[in-house]
């Protein structure tokens, strides 16, 4: 973003048992059909925990349920877990892409409450089991593009975003939907370091059109690899929007409030001639610094991997989502 960020040369390489280990565990999770099988791996002292658990941090993850989606998964290789959660993009715990990990390692995520309000019938509450409780999880692969041109493949567990709106009843005057980030300074150092936090005005808050948040493809995250989100991939929760850029993907949500007008946005209301409210990932539209025709995909390669590959119109995902904008210029609305 607006911040020099260090390269993934500087990632570790020992990154490609857990993704194995994901793998075999899947295996294992289907012969085993589900039920109580997370609390039996534990048991038997196969080590299914990410790197991040064998250093000092309080935060552990934990496994959870779930079961295979219905909806389109890409076939893309994963982007390994240890890439996935020590490359991050989370400036409320740094704005270089290895902060997040050592600045978030003792956040504390529950008690948590997820306020959903605005314009709805049913305002409600979410406390933190109720995160992992209130819909059966689903895991969904998908690719993540971030703006600076850097793309990963992620296994994600949550549930649809519509699934928790629809609850809330919306009413006819909500047509956008804006989503806010914890504000705790004490917690999250970049909230009030100004150098570390990349000069962004905080709480970090994103925004959707209300038909956008309701396509199928929007998801609410609160796990990735089989197990609750690290801290530094914004637990408990998070949004996931695989056809836009990555920052549309806010962490660590608090409030989902339905309202009239088009929220204000962190990046767009930043730099507005680089960010704009939609995001789409398009190729033909490049960033006002760089060209987004390509990405650097994030493998299990090292330095000299060949991993540029072509950007896709939507992220790959026009089938789901191009009916959204049909009569609208993507060029004006970037
Ligand atoms: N959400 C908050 N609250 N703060 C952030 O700095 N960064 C965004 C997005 N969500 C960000 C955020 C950006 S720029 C990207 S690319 C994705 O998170 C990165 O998600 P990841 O670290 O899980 O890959």
């Amino acid at each position: 973003m607006l911040i020099k960020t260090k390269r993934s040369s500087e990632l570790s390489e020992n990154d490609v048992t857990d993704e194995k280990v994901y793998k075999e565990r899947r295996k294992l999770l289907k012969g085993l059909g589900f039920a109580g099988a997370s609390s039996l791996l534990v048991g038997s002292g196969l080590s299914l925990n990410s790197f991040a658990d064998e250093d000092n941090s309080s935060f552990k993850t934990t496994s959870l349920e779930f079961a295979k989606t219905n909806a389109k998964q890409v076939t893309d290789k994963l982007t390994p877990e240890a890439k996935v959660i020590s490359h991050n993009n989370f400036y409320e715990f740094g704005a270089k892409k290895d902060q997040p990990i050592e600045y978030a390692k003792n956040f504390k995520v529950d008690p948590w409450q997820l306020k959903i309000s605005g314009e709805v019938d049913k305002p409600f509450t979410l406390d933190y089991d109720q995160l992992y409780t209130l819909f059966d999880l689903e895991e969904r692969i998908y690719r993540l593009r971030c703006v600076e041109a850097w793309s990963m493949v992620i296994p994600w567990l949550g549930f649809r975003l519509a699934d928790l709106i629809k609850k809330a009843q919306p009413n006819s005057n909500a047509k956008y939907v804006k989503f806010k980030t914890l504000y705790d300074p004490d917690q999250m150092p970049g909230q009030s370091n100004r150098y570390l936090g990349g000069g962004i005005h905080y709480p970090y808050v994103e925004g959707l059109r209300l038909d956008e948040a309701m396509n199928d493809l929007s998801f609410l995250s609160v796990g990735l690899y089989g197990k609750t989100l690290p801290p530094q991939n914004g637990a408990p929760i998070r949004l996931v929007t695989p056809w836009k850029y990555g920052f549309k993907s806010i962490k660590s949500i608090v409030e989902i409030e339905l309202v009239t007008r088009k929220p204000k946005t962190t990046w767009n209301k930043l730099a507005p001639n680089e960010y704009g409210f939609y995001a789409n990932v398009n190729p033909e539209v490049d960033h006002p610094r760089w060209s987004q025709a390509s990405e650097r995909r994030i493998t299990s390669g090292g330095l000299f991997a060949r991993n540029r590959i072509e950007t896709q119109m939507f992220n790959g995902y026009g089938d789901d989502v191009a009916h959204l904008y049909k009569d609208m210029n993507l060029k004006r609305n970037y």
